[in-house]
C-alpha cells in the first residue's frame, strides 16, 4: 500500500466525486428515514493543502481551489463544506470523504469508515473525533461485504480505491455482486480512474454482466484529445441513485464541467445508464 491521497486531495476527481456525494446524500435525505452511509476506502479524511505531499503535486489548483473561487449556486454545499473545515474561511484545509459525509449527516443517520493504512488510520480517527463516526482498520473488500445490509433499511457505501493492486477491478465487481445479493436496494458508489479506453470498455461489459438493475455511470473526460495510458479524467459507478439525484444531475455536471476544464479544453462530462434507465 504505496498510495498516499495526501498528494492528491482536492485534486479535479476529488471535486466531483465528493460534489455528487453530497448532491446523492440530499437525495436520500429527502425522506425521513435513517441512513448509513458506508466508506470502505476512507483515507485521512483531511488533508492540509499546504502541507508538502499536496504542494509537491499542485493538484487541489486545478480542482478546490478553482470550486472556491466560482460563483455557480449549483456547487455551494460543496464550497460550504469545505469552509466548513477552514475557521477563517480560507482553504488551507480540504475535508476527504469522511467529512464531507459527516457534514451532511442528520441525528438519525449514522456514518462508519474504513482505513488499512495505519498511519492514516490514525490521521482519520484524529479528523473524526468531533463527529459521531465509528472507524474500522480492515481490508476494504471484507468490510464491504460485513457491512451490509446496514442496520438501517436505507444507505450508501462508498468505494474508492486507489487502483495500484492490479486485482482491483475484479475485488470490486466479485465484492459488487456479493454485495447485491445481500443488498439488492442499497445504493454504491464506485470511484474509478479514466486511463485506457479499451480496458474501461472490457471492465464495463463485465460489470454489465453481473446484471444489476439499476447501474448508472458517470464519466468525466478533461481533455478534448486521447491520451492513451495516462490519467485523462475520473468516474463513479452508482448503483440504485435515488431520482431526485438523476433529476437533478445534468446541471450539476455541467457545472462540475466549467469550473474543471483545464486550459484549451472543453472537457466532457455525462451521466449513462449501464444497466436500467432510472
Ligand atoms: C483514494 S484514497 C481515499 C480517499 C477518500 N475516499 C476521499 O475521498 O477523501 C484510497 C485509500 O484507500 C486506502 N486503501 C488502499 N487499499 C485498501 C484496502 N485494501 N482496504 C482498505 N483501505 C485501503 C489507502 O490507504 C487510501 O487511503
Amino acid at each position: 500500500m504505496n498510495y498516499r491521497h495526501s498528494f492528491h486531495a482536492g485534486n479535479s476527481a476529488d471535486v466531483v466525486k465528493h460534489g455528487l456525494l453530497i448532491a446523492l446524500v440530499h437525495a436520500l435525505q429527502q425522506k425521513p428515514g435513517a441512513l448509513t452511509l458506508i466508506d470502505t476506502h476512507a483515507g485521512c479524511g483531511l488533508y492540509d493543502l499546504e502541507g508538502e505531499h499536496a504542494q509537491r503535486t499542485g493538484e487541489a489548483m486545478h480542482g478546490v481551489l478553482r470550486a472556491v473561487s466560482d460563483a455557480n449556486p449549483l456547487l455551494d454545499d460543496y464550497r460550504t463544506a469545505v469552509r466548513a473545515v477552514n475557521d477563517d474561511g480560507g482553504t488551507r484545509f480540504y475535508p476527504g470523504s469522511p467529512r464531507f459525509l459527516a457534514d451532511v449527516l442528520r441525528p438519525q443517520d449514522a456514518l462508519i469508515l474504513n482505513e488499512k493504512h495505519p498511519e492514516d488510520a490514525d490521521t482519520l480517527r484524529g479528523a473524526m473525533r468531533d463527529t459521531p463516526a465509528a472507524v474500522h482498520e480492515r481490508d476494504a473488500y471484507e468490510f464491504w461485504l460485513a457491512m451490509v445490509p446496514p442496520r438501517t433499511a436505507r444507505g450508501m457505501v462508498v468505494v474508492d480505491p486507489p487502483y495500484e493492486q492490479t486485482d482491483e477491478r475484479a475485488r470490486i465487481t466479485a465484492t459488487l455482486a456479493a454485495a447485491s445479493r445481500k443488498w439488492g436496494h442499497g445504493v454504491t458508489v464506485i470511484w474509478y480512474p479514466l486511463k485506457d479506453r479499451a480496458a474501461h470498455w472490457r471492465w464495463k461489459g463485465q460489470l454489465r454482466a453481473l446484471g444489476i438493475p439499476k447501474f448508472l455511470t458517470v464519466e468525466h473526460w478533461l481533455y478534448d484529445d486521447d491520451r492513451p495510458g495516462s490519467y485523462n479524467g475520473a468516474g463513479l459507478f452508482i448503483i440504485n441513485p435515488p431520482y431526485a439525484f438523476t433529476q437533478a444531475l445534468p446541471p450539476l455536471l455541467e457545472a462540475l464541467r466549467v469550473v474543471l476544464a483545464p486550459e484549451g479544453h472543453r472537457g466532457e462530462i455525462g451521466a449513462d445508464w449501464l444497466t436500467g434507465a432510472g
